[in-house]
């Protein structure tokens, strides 16, 4: 834990200059004395968001939210105070800590000044270089889309980047560790990333940490990223979040790849966020609960993407998060779905997405349709494992109705089969964990499970029957 002196505090505010911080998050004009802007914390469509620059305040006649650049970080980037403290001390060169992370920083903030130089190098490319465009204009992509995502082109070289950081006096090792040079087998350098329209990675702190690039002809593979370093950590980065934070919707939109923010962009649509090629991490979601309140999960329609969605269902879960998810047409992706059907088509996908219940029985509903008739009532385990599952007696009880009706099956002996597997559950799960230490006895449960409510169920037909 860092201690901060009031000595410092005062210093750090000192050094952070309201309008040039708010600047970074929301488009201002001077007008008259002050700044005005559209206000970061609510929708509007006509400024009523101001800032004083004598003041050094800010305040919004809409919403009525208002403060110094404190509270602004505060609310804005959902941290603590003595957070924000240090989020604007970093942004104003203020060091806090002790002369050891200080070296590190200094290392940090030389690999983040490389990359923001290299991304405008593959800017300045990509605006005098026919092929990355002619690439956009075949997807689809108006021109403004490149200065959002400050997108790029690496030229059709093996050296034309390596040229540009030998004229700059960078180290090559530096270069290396980033990710954008490697070295062949007789030692000789040569560019990672050629032909290859460029996605900058650009953290939620507006930092270069790395780079995507896709390549604009059938070169596999399709994408190539910057390796893990010491600024590039995927586990906790969110490709567009940077973006997200400057619009005030509190509905972000979680999918897989560059181009499926970057379409949605498109269409007018810019709360989408990507995990980066990975499957979601725990650090992901927790950034998620900060800059988010409600967030919809949108994967692509095929097998993996639902593989994925389950996935990321439970790790937004585990952090306390409870997702919506946005079913698409088979075989889309959002990019594809938005480019075929527009803006407001998207949005009504959005209206009626899933709450997690209600997707996880549809799926069950889904395998149970599609079962032959004799393997039908093999399919109430998954029901039962599904309704075992929820956490909330009223949510339960809900389904409980659902499957007593499809099954005909009284509630008394479905709420009893729920229990006992909750019981068995608790028994030979909780009390005894490392018997689960393997994957095998993990599936010896559910087969034991089954069978228990198999003959639960058997034994309600036989008196069923004799009635
Ligand atoms: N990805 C990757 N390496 C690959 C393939 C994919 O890192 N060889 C990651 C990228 O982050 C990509 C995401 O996975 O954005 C999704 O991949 P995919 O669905 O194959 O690509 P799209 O985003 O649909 O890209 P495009 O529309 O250009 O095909
Ligand atoms: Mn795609």
């Amino acid at each position: 834990m860092v201690f901060i002196s009031d000595e410092k505090k005062n210093q750090i505010i000192e050094n952070s200059d309201i309008v040039a911080i708010i600047g970074d998050y929301v488009d201002l004009k001077k007008s008259g004395n002050s700044y005005k802007g559209l206000c970061p914390f609510h929708n509007e469509k006509t400024p009523s968001f101001t800032v004083d620059d004598k003041k050094q305040l800010f305040h919004c006649f809409g919403c009525g939210e208002g403060g110094d650049v404190v509270s602004f970080i505060m609310h804005k980037e959902g941290l603590s105070y003595i957070d924000s403290m240090k989020f604007l001390a970093s942004k104003a060169g203020i060091k806090l800590d002790d002369s050891k992370s200080s070296k590190e920083n200094k290392i940090l903030n030389r690999f983040y000044d490389i990359n923001k130089d290299i991304m405008m190098y593959f800017y300045k490319n990509l605006l005098t270089d026919k092929a990355g465009q002619i690439y956009l204009k075949n997807r689809g992509f108006r021109s403004n889309i490149v200065n959002t995502f400050m997108l790029g082109f690496a030229k059709n070289s093996w050296d034309d980047l390596l040229n540009y950081v030998k004229k700059k006096d960078y180290l090559l090792d530096d270069i290396e560790s980033l990710g954008l040079i490697k070295k062949s087998q007789n030692g000789k350098y040569y560019d990672k990333y050629r032909n290859r329209l460029i996605f900058p990675i650009i953290n939620h702190y507006g930092k270069v940490i790395g780079f995507g690039g896709r390549s604009i002809d059938s070169t596999m593979p399709k994408y190539l990223n910057s390796p893990e370093s010491q600024v590039f950590k995927k586990r906790y980065n969110l490709y567009g979040l940077n973006i997200f934070k400057k619009q005030s919707s509190k509905d972000i939109i979680l999918v897989e790849g560059y181009m499926d923010v970057i379409g949605l962009n498109n269409q007018g649509i810019d709360q989408a966020v990507a995990s980066l090629g990975t499957s979601l991490t725990n650090d992901q979601a927790k950034l998620l609960k900060r800059y988010a309140k409600n967030v919809y999960i949108c994967y692509d329609e095929d097998n993996a993407g639902i593989k994925a969605t389950d996935r990321a269902i439970e790790i937004l879960l585990d952090e306390g998060i409870k997702p919506n998810i946005i079913s698409l047409e088979k075989g889309l992706d959002p990019d594809d779905f938005v480019k075929k059907y527009g803006r407001d088509a998207f949005i009504k996908k959005m209206d009626e997405a899933s709450d997690v219940y209600n997707y996880k029985y549809n799926k069950i509903l889904d395998l149970y349709a599609k079962s032959k008739d004799n393997e039908k009532f093999e399919k109430l385990n998954l029901f039962i494992e599904f309704l075992a599952s929820i956490k909330s007696d009223l949510t339960r009880e809900i389904f409980i109705n659902n499957v007593s009706k499809l099954f005909n099956i009284d509630k008394a002996t479905l709420k009893e089969s729920v229990l006992k597997y909750n019981d068995n559950y608790k028994k030979t799960y909780i009390n005894n964990k490392e018997n689960f230490s393997n994957d095998n006895n993990f599936k010896n449960f559910h087969q034991k499970q089954k069978i228990i409510v198999e003959r639960k169920i058997m034994k309600f037909q036989l008196m069923s029957l004799k009635l």
